[in-house]
């Protein structure tokens, strides 16, 4: 483990606020279908084979720190791998998502959760992350582990796969309050050891991801949520490395996630960064929040707009730059790399 002491790395000395001599910046699912070298591999391996190699785990997760150019590397795993070991019949099926065929929406679901033992079930992720930070201290890019946000994930267990309304979520957290205040205690705990077990093994930052809690409403979020996210992100704090809590769809619940932890809040391009930061405090940094789909987009109007993401920065330290959710498959290569030297040739001046 390492110490919040001053990092050379532009990425985590923006974490801490740091000056730093150009801005950092990373992309969510930089690694993903987009790269014709990540679709050579997954032609051979299934999205689940690849998480239990850690030798290609960690080649597909150099993959864009070579092609792109970005800052910091983010570990080749998934949100939903935990689901495995607490008893949940998961598989990622082609054209559809991930698919979960024994959902949880009653007390007994909840109560036949099975006890995770981290390091022996998920030990293949830690494997990775070490291999993966042999090659990687030699260039000075560090590494960020991941995992989901309570609600986020419970909503996977809870629909049993994407959902747009999270319909048998609310419902049992609305009808059925000591479930689903059962079932978030024990998808916490295993996330806390999940983290705090890649920090162990070497990642140097986590990026918690609340993708789908912007389905809230800031008081639901208070009541139904944020203890859980809290307890999760204070025992990742706990261990003196910087946390990034993401959540898309989240103008109204800003304030309410930074009470809930994190050393950086993720933004998503619904609300301006300036708007965003002001919301959160200056105190603590920001990562986003380009619309993804701008990269579709001529270079010129990309331009015009990556632009503008790190004017509304004005000059703060503490912003490292993102898009507001995951590179979408089919985005051109030569855009994601054109705005890693944008936004380098720019807040370099
Ligand atoms: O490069 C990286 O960011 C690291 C790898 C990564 C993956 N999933 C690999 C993956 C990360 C950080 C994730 C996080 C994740 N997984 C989230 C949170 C981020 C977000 O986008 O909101 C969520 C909600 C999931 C769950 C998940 N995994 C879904 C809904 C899907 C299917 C939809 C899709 O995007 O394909 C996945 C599959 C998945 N996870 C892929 C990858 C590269 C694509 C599948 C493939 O290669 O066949």
């Amino acid at each position: 483990m390492e110490a919040l002491l001053e990092p050379r790395s532009r990425f985590l000395r923006a974490c801490q606020r740091l000056p730093v001599d150009a801005t950092p910046v990373w992309f969510m699912r930089q690694a993903g279908r987009y790269l014709p070298e990540y679709r050579a591999i997954r032609a051979r391996y299934s999205l689940l084979e690849i998480t239990r190699r850690p030798e290609v785990a960690a080649e597909v997760t150099l993959q864009p720190v070579d092609i792109l150019g970005v800052d910091a590397a983010i570990l080749f795993a998934d949100i939903l791998l935990p689901l495995i070991p607490l008893g949940l019949d998961l598989e990622f099926v082609s054209g559809e998502g991930p698919v979960i065929r024994n959902p949880v929406r009653s007390a007994e679901g909840a109560a036949r959760l099975r006890e995770v033992d981290v390091q022996s079930d998920l030990g293949h992720v830690f494997e990775a992350i070490r291999l993966v930070r042999r090659e990687l201290d030699g260039r000075g890019i560090p590494l960020i582990g991941f995992a989901g946000a309570p609600f986020t994930v419970a909503s996977y267990v809870v629909e049993g796969g994407p959902s747009k309304d999270f319909l048998h979520t609310k419902r049992l957290m609305y009808a059925s309050p000591g479930t689903w205040h059962h079932l978030m205690e024990k998808i916490s705990n295993t996330l806390a050891e999940y983290l705090l077990s890649q920090v162990k093994a070497g990642a140097q930052a986590v990026q918690v991801f609340d993708s789908w809690v912007g389905a809230l409403s800031p008081g639901d979020y208070v009541r139904y949520v944020q203890p859980y996210s809290r307890r999760v992100l204070a025992a990742v704090q706990a261990a003196s490395v910087p946390v990034i809590h993401f959540g898309t769809g989240t103008a109204t619940l800003l304030r309410s996630m930074k009470e809930a932890g994190g050393t950086v809040i993720g933004l998503d391009w619904r609300i301006p960064l300036d708007a965003g930061w002001r919301a959160i405090g200056h105190d603590t940094a920001v990562q986003g929040n380009l619309d993804p789909v701008l990269l579709f987009s001529p270079m010129a109007l990309l331009r015009e707009r990556v632009i503008e993401v790190l004017s509304l920065v004005e000059g703060r330290p503490g912003h490292i730059f993102n898009l507001g959710h995951g590179i979408l498959p089919h985005t051109p290569v030569g855009q994601v790399r054109a705005v890693v030297e944008m936004v380098h040739e720019w807040s370099a001046q």
